[in-house]
């Protein structure tokens, strides 16, 4: 039986050294294709608004898909640490609705973790999520979900802003985070916050010395043809395969080459005889 991963196993993770293989993922299949190659855990994203849903950022993702597509992949990956990514205005508008909706991602979605993207304007959500029970991952660095007034995709290259990264990681874990994601932080920022806290820190393009690592799936497979950032490693060309057998597919089907024999059901001999009879009178 594979042993369950929780947030407490990625916590214990960080004090023997070993690394967190974090992967994007937004339904079933994958998901449990992800949890047999021993990715220790997945984060529905958000980003299944663009990736999944077609839309061009990530704030459309909405509450019910996101649940319904949580629970999917919890369906697929019952082992997995999951993380459930809280869209744009499902922990911004009130603490209230923070709480609940975090509360669905938990109960609904089966996460083990949830993520928020934050600044030091919402220590106030992650201490209450974090009072209410709630394990809660602070997202710094680049947030996508405010991408429109983000200078910089990278905003910590000049010192002041490292200074102000580190202290905003500082206290998210001070309010309650038990852990922090770090997207697009310089690599010696993102040593330097892993190297001073206790909780794991996962990096989305933060360089290698964090607890762990995460990917959008559809980057490293090159699925979507999307934009490659830098950041990435492409381990497979899914994206051409997929064109190259629906490509043959389409052909064999205007070609009348299948279905053939062999993908058809057919009667009894005796039957299929008798039948026959019957349709030419
Ligand atoms: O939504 C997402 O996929 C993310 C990762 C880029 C970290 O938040």
């Amino acid at each position: 039986m594979p042993k369950k991963i929780n947030w407490q196993t990625i916590k214990k993770y960080k004090t023997q050294g070993k690394k967190v293989a974090m992967l994007t993922c937004y339904d079933y299949s994958m998901a449990n294709l992800l949890e047999k190659a021993g990715v220790d855990s997945l984060l529905v994203g958000d980003t299944l608004g663009q990736l999944v849903l077609g839309y061009p950022s990530t704030i459309h993702a909405k509450m019910d898909i996101m649940i319904a597509l949580t629970a999917a992949v919890r369906r697929g990956a019952p082992n997995v640490c999951l993380m459930g990514d809280m869209p744009f205005l499902s922990y911004q508008v009130s603490i209230e609705q923070a709480i609940i909706n975090a509360g669905r991602f938990m109960t609904e979605g089966g996460c083990d973790v949830v993520k928020i993207e934050v600044d030091s304007r919402h220590l106030d959500v992650v201490a209450a999520m974090a009072r209410a029970g709630i394990p809660v991952v602070a997202h710094l660095g680049f947030k996508p979900q405010s991408a429109t007034l983000q200078e910089k995709m990278v905003a910590t290259r000049q010192i002041d802003h490292a200074r102000q990264l580190i202290n905003d990681a500082e206290n998210m874990v001070k309010a309650g985070a038990c852990g922090l994601l770090l997207e697009c932080v310089t690599a010696n920022t993102a040593k330097a916050v892993t190297k001073r806290t206790d909780v794991p820190v996962i990096s989305c393009g933060s360089g290698p010395d964090c607890d762990g690592q995460v990917l959008v799936l559809h980057d490293m497979l090159n699925l979507a043809g999307a934009a490659n950032p830098k950041f990435n490693k492409t381990y497979a060309n899914i994206g051409q395969a997929i064109t190259d057998a629906a490509k043959q597919y389409a052909k064999e089907i205007h070609t009348k080459k299948f279905p053939t024999e062999i993908n058809c059901y057919n009667m009894t001999a005796n039957d299929q005889k008798e039948f026959q009879n019957w349709l030419d009178k």
